[in-house]
């Protein structure tokens, strides 16, 4: 049977960086039972949503009228299990790329109040220079509201505090323990 999907929405422009780091850790623990598609904003040509209203009446899919690199990503979204939020906290909140594309899942939100977004699980995760009180904490009540306003399921972010390089990220052994305990419970 074919292995259900995570798509990860990368927002760092560091390839390398903390971010990175720490995902790849989740990327691990979710590989033997997803398949694990990665989407890094950063490099992709697209903006934020353009608030047309185009998409509300269309149940079919998330029917976002701007065409460009964020749309197939949108379809992803759409059949997938598993989305997976990752942003290093920047100015108290998500990176821009990041932004503009939770921006994007605006589509999801039907007139009738179908959303898109119902049951599906989604996890965090953060890296910042900060304690968890410097922005991370903003960014978590962030996806929180997002999953509770799109009726779907918040299942724990992946936080990586007062990071100093991606090797200290990738050393964490309470990190790693983190993810498998995540998906585990998925
Ligand atoms: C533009 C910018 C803004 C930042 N703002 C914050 C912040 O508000 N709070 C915080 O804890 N760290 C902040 N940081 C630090 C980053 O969150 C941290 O270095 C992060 O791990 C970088 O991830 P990356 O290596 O994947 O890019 C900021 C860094 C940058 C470049």
């Amino acid at each position: 049977m074919a292995k259900p999907t995570a798509v990860f929405l990368f927002g760092s422009p560091r390839k390398s960086g903390n971010t990175a780091a720490a995902c790849a850790l989740l990327e691990r623990a979710l590989a033997k039972r997803f398949r694990v598609r990665r989407h890094d904003l950063y490099r992709m040509d697209f903006r934020g949503c353009a608030h047309c209203d185009g998409c509300k009446k269309d149940e079919r899919g998330p029917a976002c009228r701007l065409r460009d690199e964020f749309r197939p990503v949108l379809d992803e979204i759409a059949a997938a299990r598993v989305i997976v939020v990752a942003s290093p906290v920047y100015c108290w909140s998500v990176s821009g790329c990041m932004s503009a594309a939770l921006d994007r899942l605006y589509c999801c939100f039907k007139a009738s109040g179908k959303s898109l977004l119902a049951k599906k699980k989604f996890l965090g995760v953060f890296t910042a220079g900060g304690d968890a009180f410097d922005g991370m904490d903003l960014c978590v009540a962030m996806l929180q509201r997002l999953c509770q306003y799109g009726q779907a399921e918040y299942c724990g972010t992946l936080a990586a505090v007062e990071c100093a390089t991606p090797k200290d990220v990738a050393r964490r052994k309470e990190l790693a323990r983190a993810a498998r305990g995540f998906v585990h419970a998925l």
